[in-house]
Order: structure tokens, then sequence, then C-alpha cells
């Protein structure tokens, strides 16, 4: 299984569960960073680089506080929510969204002042060789000191083993029905992935539509993080360990690394 499986199938379902879930909470840190980040000798105002932007989750509110975005992400179904995220905003002029696959960046050398991988994109890579590959693509697309700003999602290792579980019920389902999520996961401690088998139960009887599909990640800790950065080529400057920019420390519930191209 490729870390890039499953996001067509769970596009449908995407918004509807990480409204219960990761929400909007994340969102003001990057669009405040984002600002940051491009304002400024270093950062010249130019267009920012989101890998994996999914269905703009993140993209959008970036956008509305000013920036240009780029979006890249290897799932049609997810972008088309996306595309239609942005049309719906009348955000086209500041977002541009790229089918593609985060580890061959389809962009020139030192094209963007900040390149930003939030919700843990980066652990769909599930081996060395494709994390490695992304790094380097991100280092060569960063401007000379543009920034590099990623979040590992933290509780994935900590997940607990389980199988078939009723994970989540909903009244309402994105398309207007009953909604129930049956899930296992599996850890893989020696790989360090977590594996879900995800299925979406919309409707009740014989008439109730189940899409299954599996979702796969790998989670390196922080210090592991920063020495595959660092080999890249960028220098780590902080770790936060909230989305209020507070310091990163082994009980963190947040891991965000913030990088610099040399
Ligand atoms: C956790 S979602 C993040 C989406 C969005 N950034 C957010 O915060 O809601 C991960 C996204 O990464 C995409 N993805 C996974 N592996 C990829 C790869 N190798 N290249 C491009 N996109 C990839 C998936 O299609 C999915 O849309």
């Amino acid at each position: 299984m490729e870390g890039w499986h499953g996001w067509d199938d769970y596009a449908a379902y995407y918004d509807w569960e990480n409204a219960q879930t990761v929400g909007r909470r994340d969102l003001a840190f990057w669009s405040v960073f984002a600002q940051g980040a491009t304002a400024g000798p270093a950062g010249g105002g130019g267009p920012i680089l989101e890998l994996g932007c999914g269905t703009g989750r993140v993209a959008l509110p970036v956008a509305r506080a000013g920036a240009t975005v780029v979006g890249i992400d290897r799932s049609a179904p997810m972008l088309d929510r996306a595309r239609k995220r942005v049309k719906r905003a009348r955000l086209q002029s500041q977002v541009q969204l790229v089918r593609g696959d985060i580890r061959y960046l389809p962009f020139p050398d030192k094209s963007f002042p900040l390149v930003m991988a939030p919700y843990g994109i980066l652990q769909s890579l599930l081996v060395e060789r494709d994390l490695t590959k992304t790094l380097a693509a991100v280092s060569r697309v960063l401007t000379k000191k543009g920034t590099f700003g990623m979040e590992l999602v933290a509780d994935l290792p900590a997940w607990d083993e389980y199988s078939k579980r009723v994970s989540m019920r909903g009244k309402r389902g994105p398309n207007g029905k009953p909604i129930t999520l049956v899930e296992s996961v599996t850890q893989d401690r020696v790989r360090q992935i977590t594996r879900f088998e995800q299925e979406f139960i919309e409707g009740r009887g014989k008439s109730a539509v189940r899409k299954k599909f599996g979702l796969a990640f790998r989670t390196l800790t922080v210090p592991q993080m920063v020495r595959r950065l660092e080999k890249a080529g960028l220098k780590v400057s902080a770790l936060l360990g909230d989305y209020q920019g507070g310091v990163w420390g082994l009980r963190a519930e947040v891991w965000i690394i913030l990088a610099r191209r040399g």
C-alpha cells in the first residue's frame, strides 16, 4: 500500500469527518505564518506552495488572509472539492490547484518563499526514499532564505489498535443521510506506520451505501524529522508545540517544525 492510496475514496467524507476532528484549530496559525513568511525581504510577497492541499481546508483561509497559494495534490476527487470551494469563494485569482505528486514537484527551482506541509501530509510518505525525494524537492523549489513549515500529526503512534469499531456516527453525513464510520487500526512499530481501514456506511438497511478504503501514515519523531530536514539542506529554526507559537517538548500535542533554506 502507498501513502497516496485511499484519498480518492475518502474525498467525499473528508470535510465531514475533519469538521469533527481537526476542525479549524490550525487555520489561524497557517494564515498568520504565511503572511509573516511571505512579507519582508526574503518573502517578497511571493506565492506559497501547499503540499497535499486536499479539499482546500488550509489553502482557502490562507488565501483569504491575502496570500497567493499554489496547492498540489495527487487526488483528483480531493482537488475537485477544492476547486468548487475556490470558485464559490471567488478566489480563483489567488489559488492555483495543481494535480501532481509531492515527491516530484513540477515547479522551477527557487520559485516559492514559503512551502507549507500542514496536517501530516509528510506522514503519507511511507518509506524513507519517498521522504528523501520530497524534502530534496522542497529544498529545490524554495527561494534562498525561504521557509518550510510542516506539521506532523502527533497522536498517530499512540492510537490504540482495534478492529471494526464504530468510531463516528452522524444523523446527517455529507449527502444528508445518517452515516456511520466503522474503523480498524493497526500499528507497525518497526516501520512506524499506522494503518486505518475505514468503512463509511450511508443510509440504513438494504439501501445503505458502503465505501471501504485504507489509509496509512508513517510518523517519525521530531528529532528524526529534524535530521532529515537538515540532511536536505534545510536549517531548523523553530519547533512549536501548539498553534499559538509555544515551544515544542516531548509531551507536546502539536508537532510543528519550521526550517529555512540556507
Ligand atoms: C491529510 S490530507 C491534507 C489535506 C489538507 N492539507 C488539509 O489540511 O486538510 C492529505 C492530502 O495529501 C494528498 N497526498 C498524499 N500523498 C500525496 C503525494 N505523494 N503527492 C501529492 N499529494 C498527496 C492526499 O491526496 C490528501 O489530499
